[in-house]
């Protein structure tokens, strides 16, 4: 079981990561560009969040946690579990954020949408950190077999 988990779970967290940087990618190419372009991106985030993000982080969450009861944890993953859920918890908010984003935008309130975009902006920077930090932490586990 185990062996069918590990390359799971690393597989999706790759999906993940590249799922947040091309978001960051979209969202700089569209922000700012007129209320066609936001509209447009707004809804973008929406379904990319529900296609892909979501999909993303609940395996890697899900392959974790099967995964927790049969290794062998040492201090150094668990310090990348403790990051992998930090990245989870605020990338759960993060998509809240984003749907509530859409809805301002859509509602014509652009000032709660500015007020939105500047805290998912800042929680999204939280978000990518963590992953790395996690993803970093297991690479140097796996490569060093602690
Ligand atoms: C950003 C999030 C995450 C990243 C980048 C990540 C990355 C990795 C990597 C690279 C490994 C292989 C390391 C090794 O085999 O020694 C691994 C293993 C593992 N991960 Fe994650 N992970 C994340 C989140 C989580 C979460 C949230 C959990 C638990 C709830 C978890 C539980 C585990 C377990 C139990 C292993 C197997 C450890 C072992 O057998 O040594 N991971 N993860």
């Amino acid at each position: 079981m185990y062996s069918v988990l590990l390359p799971i779970h690393i597989a999706f967290v790759g999906v993940w990561l590249g799922c947040v940087i091309t978001e960051a990618l979209f969202e700089r190419a569209l922000l700012g560009k007129g209320r066609e372009q936001e509209l447009s991106l707004v809804a973008l985030h929406k379904r990319v969040d529900l296609v892909v993000e979501i999909p993303a982080f609940v395996v890697v969450l899900i392959t974790g946690l099967m995964m927790y009861p049969v290794s062998s944890i040492t201090g150094l993953i668990h310090a990348k579990i403790a990051f992998g859920l930090v990245a989870i918890a605020v990338n759960a908010y993060c998509v809240w954020l984003v749907f509530k984003r859409a809805t301002a935008a859509t509602t014509d309130n652009w000032d709660e949408f500015t007020r939105l975009d500047h805290k998912q902006h800042k929680y999204g920077a939280i978000v990518l950190i963590a992953i790395i930090v996690a993803l970093c932490i297991g690479i140097y586990a796996y490569a060093g077999g602690m």
